[in-house]
C-alpha cells in the first residue's frame, strides 16, 4: 500500500481520481485542498474514512505542505485555479496557486525526496488551426494563451528545472478535456446541462466552431495512476482518448440527449483570445506504458454525465445562481 497526498482532491478531476484510487488500489489517500469556490467536500461523499483523509489548507503555506509531504510516498498535483474565464477577470490567485503553489510542493518533494506527479494541461501548447492536421505531442513547443494556461506551463517548467538542477523524482502529464461527474457549473458541458434542466436555454461562445479533445475525468484518473507506477522519472506524457469534437456539436449533443430540440440554444459574445482547437496525440503514453482510455463512445460517456447531474441537483444547485450572475454581467 502507498500513501498519496492529493492536492485539490475536492475539485473535479480530482475528486474523481479520488474515488478511482479508493476503487482500484490499496492505497490510502490525504487530501490536501483549500476549498475554494471550486472546491466541494460534497464530492468526496461516500469514501471510507480509512481511506482518505482531508486537510483543509493552501498548497504555497509551505510548514503545511512540508510535514504532508514528509509523511507521503508520492503527491498528486491537481491543485490549481483552472477557469480561464477567471484568470482574464483576475489573474493573480492563478499565479499565487498555479507558481507559488507548484514551486512549495516542489521545494518539499525534493527536501524529503518525494515521488511527484504534476498533473497539467494541454492548454500550455496553445491552439491549432481548425483544418491543422497536426496533433500535440510531447515535443510540440509551448505556447500558452490565457493567464490560466501560461501559470499553468510556467508550473509545469518549474517540474522539469526541479528534476534537472535538484534530482526531485517527478513526472507530467498534459491532458485534454475532461468531462465527467463533479466538474463545477461554471465549465461548458455541466454549464449547458444544468441550463437545461433549469429551463434556462444553452450558450455557446461565438460561432461554436472551437474544437476540444474530450476525455472522461475517470479515463484520466486510470492514466495518471499509469505513469506514476510505471512512468520514466523527468519524462512528460500527454493524456487524449481521441475526442475531438466542435463546441456547436457538443450543445447539440446535449440537448438531444436531454430530449429538447437541438437548435434550441444562443450564441453569446466569444471569450477573448479563444483558443480555436487542441488535440492529443496520446501514442507516448499508450505505446510505452499500455494505457487505453475506457470510455472510447462520447455520447454514452456524456449520457452517463447527464444523468449524474439530473441525480444530483443537491451538489451543483448552491453554485449554479452565482455563476449564472456572473456570467450575466459578461454578456455570456
Ligand atoms: N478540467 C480540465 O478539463 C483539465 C484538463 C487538463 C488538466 N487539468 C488540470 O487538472 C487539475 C484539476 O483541474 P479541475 O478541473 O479539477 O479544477 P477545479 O477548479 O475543479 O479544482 C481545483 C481544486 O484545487 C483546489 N485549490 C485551488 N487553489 C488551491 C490552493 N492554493 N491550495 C489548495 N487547494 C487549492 C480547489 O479548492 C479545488 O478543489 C488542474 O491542475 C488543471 O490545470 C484540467
Amino acid at each position: 500500500m502507498r500513501k498519496l497526498l492529493v492536492t485539490g482532491g475536492a475539485g473535479f478531476i480530482g475528486s474523481n481520481f479520488v474515488h478511482h484510487v479508493v476503487a482500484h488500489t490499496d492505497h490510502h489517500v490525504t487530501v490536501l485542498d483549500k476549498l475554494t469556490y471550486a472546491g466541494n467536500l460534497a464530492s468526496l461523499d461516500g469514501l471510507p474514512e480509512e481511506r482518505v483523509t482531508f486537510v483543509k489548507g493552501d498548497i504555497a503555506d509551505s510548514a503545511l505542505v512540508d510535514g504532508l509531504v514528509a509523511a507521503a510516498d508520492a503527491v498528486v498535483h491537481y491543485a490549481a485555479e483552472s477557469h480561464n474565464d477567471n484568470s482574464l477577470d483576475d489573474p493573480r490567485p492563478f499565479l499565487d496557486t498555479n507558481i507559488i503553489g507548484t514551486y512549495t510542493l516542489l521545494e518539499a518533494a525534493r527536501r524529503h525526496d518525494t515521488r511527484f506527479h504534476h498533473i497539467s494541461t494541454d492548454e500550455v501548447y496553445g491552439d491549432l488551426e481548425l483544418d491543422d492536421p497536426e496533433r500535440f505531442t510531447e515535443s510540440t513547443p509551448y505556447n500558452p494563451s490565457s493567464p490560466y494556461s501560461s501559470t499553468k506551463a510556467g508550473s509545469d517548467l518549474l517540474v522539469r528545472a526541479w528534476v534537472r538542477s535538484f534530482g526531485v523524482q517527478a513526472t507530467i502529464s498534459n491532458c485534454s478535456n475532461n468531462y465527467g461527474p463533479y466538474q463545477h457549473v461554471e465549465k461548458f458541458i455541466p454549464r449547458q446541462i444544468t441550463n437545461v434542466l433549469r429551463g434556462i436555454r444553452p450558450k455557446l461562445y461565438g460561432k461554436g466552431e472551437n474544437v476540444r479533445d474530450w476525455i472522461h475525468a475517470d479515463d484520466h484518473s486510470s492514466a495518471v495512476l499509469t505513469i506514476l507506477d510505471k512512468g520514466r522519472i523527468g519524462e512528460t506524457y500527454l493524456i487524449g482518448a481521441d475526442g475531438e469534437k466542435n463546441n456547436k456539436d457538443v450543445v447539440e449533443l446535449i440537448l438531444t440527449l436531454m430530449g429538447q430540440d437541438a437548435a434550441a440554444y444562443d450564441h453569446v459574445t466569444d471569450r477573448a483570445g479563444h483558443d480555436l482547437r487542441y488535440a492529443i496525440d496520446s501514442t507516448r503514453l499508450r505505446e510505452e506504458l499500455g494505457w487505453q482510455p475506457a470510455y472510447r463512445d462520447f455520447e454514452a460517456g456524456l449520457a452517463a454525465t447527464i444523468d449524474w447531474y439530473r441525480a444530483n441537483e443537491d451538489w451543483w444547485a448552491p453554485a449554479k445562481d452565482a455563476t449564472e450572475a456572473f456570467y450575466a454581467t459578461k454578456g455570456q
